[in-house]
């Protein structure tokens, strides 16, 4: 079958297209045919080698997380799932789990939801990892009506699906992105943009509820000067340092940091299936790239400046 391997850690050259062996399931997982898959900056990271620990050194290795597609066959006799579904989901290559960027993929169950007739299998491929991030912050927000939230980074992968939830669940949305972006931000209908090349966002005057940073550029004490009593930072960043303040922010202060990174759990994948049927929720997909040209969408991704989600069309279901 196609893959797009990688051949070493690196930069851009150590990615390319191979013939490789199309995979057999192990027993407990299932074979899925890829129809799309959603790039996310985690995938040129891993192919720098920011995870080499986990991931080990044996090449070549299929990237990519995010994918849609239909299942082949499954290798478990329990199993609820069977072949002709149709399903999206995560291939968790930071456990060593083949990546999605291949005719097919051999899975274990774990990140594997079934694909609701209402959403598209572009639509799912788009939102695994970036909405489920998003979502994993959000929900430990509380009652999010009428309050007054800062998304940073709000045209961004995990940013736009930030926001889109937010305004569904009836938070009042102040976006942050760059001139390029501000109708895209204009478009998901928040109360305010703000240019961050032409503003200092930290020094407007306005406090928020919530200060979500999709993009991971404030430091916990930057984003409490913006939050009312009480008030609550989430960030993407993952980091020791990331981490630590928001444990220190548990002992007793008002203001709290939480840190909203993907946690896979079912119910953040209900949840989001919700929002996305019931309060029409999409993600914003204005780059999609054929299944040669993926080094071209990793190049787009690294080069940063665009918006909503990268897809690639590995194969038709037509
Ligand atoms: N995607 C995931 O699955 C995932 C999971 C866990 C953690 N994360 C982390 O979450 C962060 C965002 O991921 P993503 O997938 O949303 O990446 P992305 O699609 O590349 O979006 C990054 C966003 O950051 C914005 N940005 C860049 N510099 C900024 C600045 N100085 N001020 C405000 N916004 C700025 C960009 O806006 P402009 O283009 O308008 O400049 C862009 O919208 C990353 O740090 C990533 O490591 C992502």
């Amino acid at each position: 079958m196609k893959a797009w391997v990688i051949t070493n850690y690196g930069g851009p050259e150590v990615l390319e297209p191979m013939e490789i062996e199309k995979p057999q399931p192990a027993a407990g997982k299932m074979l899925i045919e890829v129809h799309y898959v959603a790039l996310n900056p985690y995938d040129y990271k891993l192919r720098n080698g920011a995870a080499k620990m986990m991931m080990g050194n044996k090449f070549p290795k299929v990237l990519g997380g995010d994918f849609s597609g239909k299942i082949i066959a499954v290798n478990d006799d329990e199993s609820n799932f069977k072949p002709g579904q149709m399903v999206y989901g995560f291939a968790n290559i930071f456990m060593k789990e083949q990546g999605c960027l291949a005719e097919y993929i051999s899975i274990a169950p774990k990140y594997v939801r079934l694909l609701p007739s209402e959403i598209n299998e572009i639509d799912a491929s788009a939102v695994t990892s970036a909405g489920l991030t998003a979502l994993s912050g959000i929900s430990k927000c509380g009652g999010l009506s009428d309050k007054r939230v800062l998304v940073n980074g709000a045209t961004g992968g995990v940013g736009h699906l930030a926001t889109k939830f937010l305004i569904a669940k009836g938070a009042i949305v102040t976006a942050v992105c760059s001139t390029k972006n501000i109708e895209v931000a204009e478009a998901m209908n928040v109360a305010r943009v703000i240019d961050y090349r032409k503003e200092e966002v930290l020094k407007d005057g306005e406090m928020y509820d919530v200060v979500f940073d999709a993009a991971a550029k404030f430091s916990f004490s930057q984003a409490k000067a913006k939050l009312n009593t009480s008030g609550i930072y989430c960030s993407t960043e993952e980091s020791i340092k990331a981490f630590l303040a928001s444990m220190i922010s548990k002992i007793g202060a008002a203001k709290k940091m939480y840190l909203s990174g993907f946690r896979g759990s079912q119910e953040d994948f209900d949840e989001m299936e919700t929002l996305m049927i019931n309060n029409g929720v999409k993600p914003i997909i204005n780059h999609t790239f054929s299944f040669s040209e993926v080094d071209k969408a990793f190049q787009l991704l690294e080069a940063g400046g665009t918006n909503g989600k990268i897809v690639i069309k590995v194969k038709d279901n037509e």
